[in-house]
């Protein structure tokens, strides 16, 4: 679903990536340990570093925001696909850890969702890191937006 949604909204599709996520989880056979990342590319973008593999690694987030990632991976993504000092978005941002890979990684960040609890966790989280001060800029029917620089 989510590969013809890209394409046609002018995306090439490179390869999927593996996330390791180091522990198992639920299942009988062959219990899940991994996530597919689907990489995706929009006009030509050189990857910054050619030696990174397709599989990363990071440990899973217990306990915390629903289906939360470990900022790790979006950090090796961040890296990879963007400059010092240009803006990441995330539209569906949930706790934040988006934000909180491109800030460590010196981008701006722009985050979006449509749960007031999560906009609130994630201003929170990222106000804590205390490179930035968030703020909320705007909403649009339910979803609240949350952009930091
Ligand atoms: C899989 S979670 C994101 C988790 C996030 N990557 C993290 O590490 O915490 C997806 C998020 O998308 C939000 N969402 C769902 N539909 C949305 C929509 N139409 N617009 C904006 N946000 C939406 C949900 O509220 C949820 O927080």
């Amino acid at each position: 679903m989510t590969k013809p949604l890209a394409e046609a909204a002018g995306f090439r599709f490179w390869k999927p990536l593996v996330w390791d996520k180091k522990a198992i989880g639920m299942g009988y056979h062959y219990r899940a340990r991994y996530e597919f990342i689907l990489f995706f590319e929009k006009g030509k973008r050189k990857l910054t570093n050619l030696s990174i593999p397709d599989v990363l690694e990071a440990k899973r987030i217990r306990g915390g925001y629903p289906t939360e990632k470990p900022p790790e991976i979006s950090e090796i993504l961040i890296n990879q696909s963007s400059s010092l000092g240009e803006v990441v978005a995330d539209p569906f941002m949930g706790s934040g850890s988006t934000g909180i890979a491109a800030l460590r990684s010196g981008r701006a960040f722009a985050g979006n969702d449509t749960n007031a609890k999560a906009v609130d966790l994630a201003r929170n989280r990222l106000t804590e890191l205390g490179k930035e001060s968030a703020q909320l800029l705007a909403r649009k029917g339910t979803a609240k937006q949350l952009a930091l620089v």
